[in-house]
């Protein structure tokens, strides 16, 4: 497959600034997420690289070619989009079968036919391949759609949050096979979505964006547990983040400059009262079978953690809270990378 590379892309609609001096390489092989709220310049970014919307400066590569002003059909790319595009008078056979017919490919029937089948049959598709397009649940009409990109071997597949409209079992199960595909064909896959999990689960590298801009990029690893900002912390992690302000945490030694702190559940334990600095009161316990998340009063702030069901834990109880290692974010929310001790 190939690489693509963006070098200080911008993209204005109006006074919108959809894509802000972006610079990314996607390497050959490799499973990058794009992950951002609604409005972050995601699906802008996509469309920039199939040459769908061209942008105002900047570079767009693939395999080391200049193709920023190559017209679309040149550039040798499957796209899911976001709201799946499918010809409604068309089987799902026909849909599938389709970007292989064009006339500039001349893929012979049977090989046609072998494609449309392996990859329905991959998608759990293959009893509707003679349906019309139009008598489909949403879902399988995604399905669909990620089948048609599926059977082409394109130099890179850009998917637009492409199973947002799936059932929850569905999604996870298609997250493993996505994934899974994604290695068996050593494909170049640039993936959009805001859903954490899904980041978490199936990228190589993870980029988080927020009004067209990159705030940060690298392994999920390194963005769950080095985060750049406290806005980056906030996108991963269930439950989420809880950040308190410093002020509340006046025997903790923290770095210099630190006004908030950031504290997962695995930076916060809790303990029965034995004397200890930080006090909480549990207000709430939330049974979510295989864990409990406890919402916690201190100083004013809630927290919420993850407990063991198994841990007494009432509301109306006051309980030790330890820190450990929580994150330290100076005032304009940039993270001070010593850890408190
Ligand atoms: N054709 C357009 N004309 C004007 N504004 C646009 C156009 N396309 C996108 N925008 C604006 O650019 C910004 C980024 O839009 P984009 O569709 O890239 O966001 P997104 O991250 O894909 O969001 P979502 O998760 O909701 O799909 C938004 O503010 C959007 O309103
Ligand atoms: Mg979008």
């Amino acid at each position: 497959m190939a690489d693509v590379t963006l070098r200080n892309v911008n993209k204005r609609f109006g006074a919108v600034e959809a894509v802000r001096d972006l610079s990314l390489t996607v390497s050959d092989g490799e499973f990058l997420v794009l992950l951002g709220p609604s409005g972050a310049g995601k699906t802008t970014t996509l469309r920039l690289i199939t040459g769908l919307e061209s942008p105002d400066a900047g570079s767009v590569m693939i395999d080391g070619r200049d193709v920023t002003h190559d017209p679309p059909g040149s550039r040798d790319i499957a796209f899911v989009f976001q709201q799946y595009s499918l010809y409604p008078h068309l089987t799902v056979y026909d849909n599938l079968a389709f970007p292989l017919r064009s006339p500039a490919r001349r893929v012979a029937e049977p090989i046609i036919r072998k494609r449309v089948e392996q990859t329905a049959e991959l998608l759990h598709i293959a009893s509707k391949l003679n349906n019309r397009a139009t008598r489909l649940s949403g879902g399988e009409m995604q399905r669909v759609a990620i089948g048609r990109a599926l059977v082409r071997d394109p130099s890179i597949y850009l998917m637009d949050e492409p199973l947002s409209s799936l059932d929850a079992k569905l999604r996870a199960e298609l997250r493993l096979e996505l994934k899974r595909i994604q290695i068996e064909l050593g494909a170049t896959i640039l993936y959009v979505t805001h859903d954490q999990v899904e980041a978490m689960t199936m990228a190589s590298r993870i980029g988080v964006i927020r009004d067209g801009q990159l705030l940060q990029l690298g392994t999920p690893r390194e963005i769950y547990e080095s985060p750049s900002s406290s806005y980056v912390a906030s996108r991963l992690g269930t439950p989420q983040i809880n950040f308190l302000p410093a002020r509340l945490l006046a025997d903790v030694a923290m770095p210099a400059g630190t006004e908030t702190v950031g504290i997962r559940t695995e930076h916060l334990q809790l303990a029965a009262r034995n004397g200890g600095q930080m006090v909480g009161r549990v207000h709430r316990v939330e049974h979510l079978g295989e864990q409990n998340h406890i919402h916690l009063d201190y100083k004013g702030e809630t927290l919420v953690t993850l407990a063991d069901p198994h841990q007494p834990l009432q509301a109306g109880q006051e309980v030790d809270l330890h820190l450990v290692h929580p994150l330290c974010f100076d005032r304009t929310g940039q993270r001070i990378a010593a850890a408190v001790h």
